[in-house]
């Protein structure tokens, strides 16, 4: 047993809990939107032919923003392809993903599916293949009221009002040399400000996010950040990152402390925008938009798309199964966002639905959840109010990739309306179980109201649609609370969760 100690205080405070730390995304990619939002004949689908059952868990996963239509696919569309009568759209090659994409969804019908779901868009626009103009043709369309071209098509397709949408993305990982219309930063720099700046002239009121790195690993990653920012500054509002980890080589331990990378990619990309500010003598800061994050197993089959003249509709694509040790990250990765809430002022865990998801589902049948699920969704409805800095006092674990790292990760929120404390906490030992023990006399009478941990002996264990629910978070039985001190035994390879409550 390692022992570990928290001391939580009231007065170190990060910044707020912000909703958009628990967005997620929809790209038009294998099945994530064609049998995943979208299946019209299965038998839960409402008149638009969206999935009912999708839309409860994603209700449930208490997902706040969702960004929309991609990632890579967005490189590469033209979003007036998928606007009007349904049986007059056009099929088009999407490049991307080596796939056809049928467009029976698009930019009205997703509006209407965050409606149902109770999300805040995200729009990203294509600056691979297009530019300035069609993305100025988009905003028109989506948050011109009326009287124009556009905003006139929107109204006549249904939509009176217009939708007002806050958040834009300039593009896709236009850093990655596989982008459609990849650019060199000065490049990209270039055509995001210009973007920017006309879209500002239409909505002065947009937040708008210019594309960062597409991992830390890129060879460009931290000139990439300066160069575009440096063209870019005034005209944006955030710098995009985006992570995917997996377990390679089986080296679980590395595995474990990806939350170490995404802290160092974090605390990066703020340093340099503080950079570009101080270069550039700018009074406002950047933050960060981590608008892609997720473990990822990008070598296995699933990944690859199809080739030569198999373009099919909705292919499997990417349809990872995780494991609890691929919870258990996904929870240190939110812990992570949190930590930096000073910063990340926005997240989406990629994807929503199929693709590297939490939410899977059958064609025509049953859906069911991913073991990652349940720690965003349990971060997501239980984390409110402010993010506590910790004092944690833990044991070193040796990993390969980064070397001594803590075994014990762990944030706090708490809630000073209502006093609800929250511990969120990550055991990152394979062979140890840690004792927890946290100081909270900084608030005093506090009552355990809940203790749940994920975790099993066979750390492999994966959900199926048969069985989604045999390794869910469990009541964790060893948690008290005495003398304003809370205790916990944490399994190896487990992510917990305690909420405490005034008495
Ligand atoms: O989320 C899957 C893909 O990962 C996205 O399309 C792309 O932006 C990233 O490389």
């Amino acid at each position: 047993m390692l022992p570990a100690s928290v001391t939580v205080d009231p007065a170190f405070v990060v910044g707020p809990v912000r909703r958009r730390t628990f967005g997620s995304f929809v790209e038009h990619l294998g099945r994530c939107v064609y049998s995943g939002i979208h299946d019209p004949e299965h038998p839960t689908a409402d008149a638009d032919g969206f999935r009912g059952d999708v839309l409860e868990l994603t209700r449930e996963l208490a997902v706040s923003t969702v960004r929309y239509p991609g990632g890579n696919f967005v490189s590469g569309y033209r979003w007036e392809d998928a606007i009007g009568p349904v049986e007059q759209r056009p099929r088009r090659l999407d490049l991307a993903w080596h796939s056809t994409e049928p467009n029976l969804v698009g930019v009205d019908e997703f509006m209407r599916w965050a409606a149902k779901a109770g999300v805040e868009p995200m729009m990203a626009v294509n600056l691979g293949t297009r530019g300035v103009q069609e993305a100025l043709d988009l905003l028109e369309y989506c948050n011109v009221p009326g009287g124009t071209e556009w905003s006139d098509r929107r109204r006549a397709n249904g939509a009176a009002d217009p939708y007002r949408i806050r958040m834009w993305c300039l593009g896709n990982e236009m850093d990655g040399p596989w982008q459609i219309g990849h650019k060199t930063a000065e490049e990209y720099g270039r055509l995001a400000a210009e973007t920017a700046r006309a879209m500002r002239m239409v909505d002065p009121g947009l937040e708008l996010v210019v594309c960062g790195s597409s991992s830390s690993a890129m060879p460009t990653f931290g000139e990439w950040e300066r160069v575009v920012l440096t063209e870019a500054y005034e005209h944006v509002d955030y710098v995009s990152a985006h992570a995917y980890y997996w377990e390679e080589d089986g080296d679980l331990a590395s595995f474990l402390a990806s939350a170490v990378d995404m802290d160092h990619f974090i605390e990066s990309v703020a340093a340099t925008a503080d950079a570009v500010r101080a270069a550039g003598k700018h009074t406002k800061r950047i933050h960060i938009s981590f608008d892609e994050w997720n473990v990822w197993y990008q070598k296995r089959a699933e990944s690859r798309p199809p080739s030569g003249d198999d373009w099919p509709v909705a292919p499997v694509l990417l349809e990872d199964r995780y494991n609890v040790a691929d919870a258990v990250v996904v929870g240190n990765l939110l812990i992570s966002l949190l930590r930096h809430t000073d910063r990340v002022h926005a997240a989406s865990l990629a994807q929503l639905v199929n693709v590297i998801a939490p939410i899977m589902t059958e064609p025509g049948g049953r859906v069911w959840k991913q073991t990652i699920f349940h720690p965003f969704a349990l971060t997501s409805n239980h984390a409110r109010g402010e993010v506590l800095r910790l004092a944690v006092d833990s044991p070193l674990v040796e990993t390969a990739r980064f070397g001594e790292v803590p075994a014990l990760d762990a944030v706090a929120t708490h809630d000073p309306a209502t006093g609800d404390l929250v511990v969120l906490a990550t055991n990152r030992s394979v062979t140890d179980d840690v004792a927890l023990d946290v100081d909270l006399r900084g608030f005093p009478g506090l009552r355990l109201v809940e203790a749940l941990t994920l975790s099993n002996p066979d750390h492999t264990w994966t959900a199926t649609a048969d069985d989604d629910a045999s390794v869910a978070p469990r009541a964790n039985t060893t948690a008290k609370v005495a003398d304003d001190r809370a205790h916990a035994e944490l399994p190896p390879v487990s992510w917990s969760i305690l909420r405490l409550a005034r008495a």
